[in-house]
């Protein structure tokens, strides 16, 4: 038994935010992003699209590319710190815009790692249940949301988009999985470190709450860097440490998109050249949970991805929470 990626979706909306467009907003530069985080610009939702829009273009890429109606599905996994509502879960919106009437679906919240989270329970939930056979999960993201757009610290980063990946089982006993090894790693004590103060049960919205703006993304950015690079780095030697694989044997090395010099430090600790680590937030900026499947799909229908690459995802976010999966892609070339 093995379980595979068998479908990747992702979708951009349309609307495009430029550095300079940001440099009327806020006191930066183009030259300041592009030189500290390696973005260049960012795709921003439009004031109709919620996170279940952005989840239901994405998951319906992935389920054509996986030939899979949505009634196959039997759980969705979608991650998202940007959920339409509180309740309900944003995965029961998908599911009724979907049709996917069959499955059980529910949100996750582990910020930027939220894929990898997701991965590794929709790969458990299949591997433990004998009746589960078809698993989607979502990245999905309206950052633009819960951005402080008058915070040139943090609004300069972020961007909209989501991502999905359609996760089958496969009996034949001999057969190989995408998935070899998975770590996953918490620590609460760096809490505030990353965090959106008020609009939780904490702190309720208030009119004391909207005046301090507490309830947009609040970073202690130069922490966060130095966690996030010995974070992913740790746990990406572990994974291929677990599956014995060599940082020589790699394809690809995809880290969430949260800065180029974060990614590149990552990729400097391990050896890795630069033609192996794939960037695309100079585009896409920092789509927290959204933002690996994003890369495995712009990879995967570019056609550079091929069956049997060995592929490091990892990532980090606010949780904190970090972590590594080590990837064998089993579908033939898109
Ligand atoms: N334009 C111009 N200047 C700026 C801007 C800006 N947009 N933003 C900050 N600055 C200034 C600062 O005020 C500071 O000025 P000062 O020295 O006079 O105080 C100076 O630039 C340097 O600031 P630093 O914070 O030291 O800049 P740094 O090189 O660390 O880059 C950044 C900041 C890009 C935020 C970086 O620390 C980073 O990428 N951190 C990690 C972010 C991350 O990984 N987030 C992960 C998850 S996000 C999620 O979970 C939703």
């Amino acid at each position: 038994m093995s379980i595979k990626i068998i479908g990747t979706g992702s979708y951009l909306p349309e609307k495009v935010m430029t550095n300079f467009d940001l440099e009327k907003m806020v006191e930066t530069s183009d030259e300041w992003i592009r030189t500290r985080t390696g973005i260049e610009s960012r795709h921003l939702a439009s004031q109709e699209q919620a996170a279940s829009d952005l989840a239901f273009e994405a998951a319906s890429r992935a389920l054509t590319m996986a030939k899979t109606a949505a009634d196959e599905l039997d759980v969705i996994v979608v991650a998202t710190v940007t959920p339409d509502h509180f309740f309900p879960s944003t995965g029961c919106i998908l599911q009724r815009k979907l049709g996917a009437h069959k499955a059980f679906c529910f949100d996750l919240e582990a910020a930027c790692s939220g894929l990898l989270y997701s991965m590794e329970t929709a790969k458990s939930l299949l591997a433990a249940n004998p009746r589960y056979r078809k698993a989607l999960i979502v990245g999905a993201e309206k950052l633009s949301s819960i951005t402080d757009w008058s915070d040139r610290n943090t609004c300069v980063l972020f961007g909209d988009g989501a991502s999905a990946l359609v996760l089958a089982k496969d009996d034949e006993p001999e057969s190989e999985g995408s998935i070899c090894s998975i770590q996953l790693h918490s620590d609460g004590n760096y809490a505030e470190i990353l965090q959106i103060p008020a609009g939780g049960s904490r702190k309720p919205v208030s009119e004391e709450t909207l005046a301090g703006r507490e309830h947009f993304i609040r970073m202690a950015g130069r922490d966060v860097f130095k966690l996030a690079v010995n974070g992913m780095l740790s746990a990406g030697k572990d994974v291929m440490a677990e599956a014995g694989v060599e940082a020589e044997s790699l394809r690809w090395m995809i880290s969430h998109q949260a800065n180029s010099r974060i990614i590149n430090a990552v990729a400097d600790r391990l050896a890795l050249p630069e033609e192996k680590v794939f960037i695309n937030l100079d585009h896409c900026g920092n789509t927290s949970s959204a933002s690996i499947g994003i890369c495995l799909d712009e990879l995967n229908r570019s056609g550079r991805l091929s069956k049997g690459d060995y592929i490091l995802v990892t990532a980090f976010g606010g949780g904190l929470t970090w972590g590594a999966a080590l990837l064998r892609w089993q579908q033939q070339q898109f």
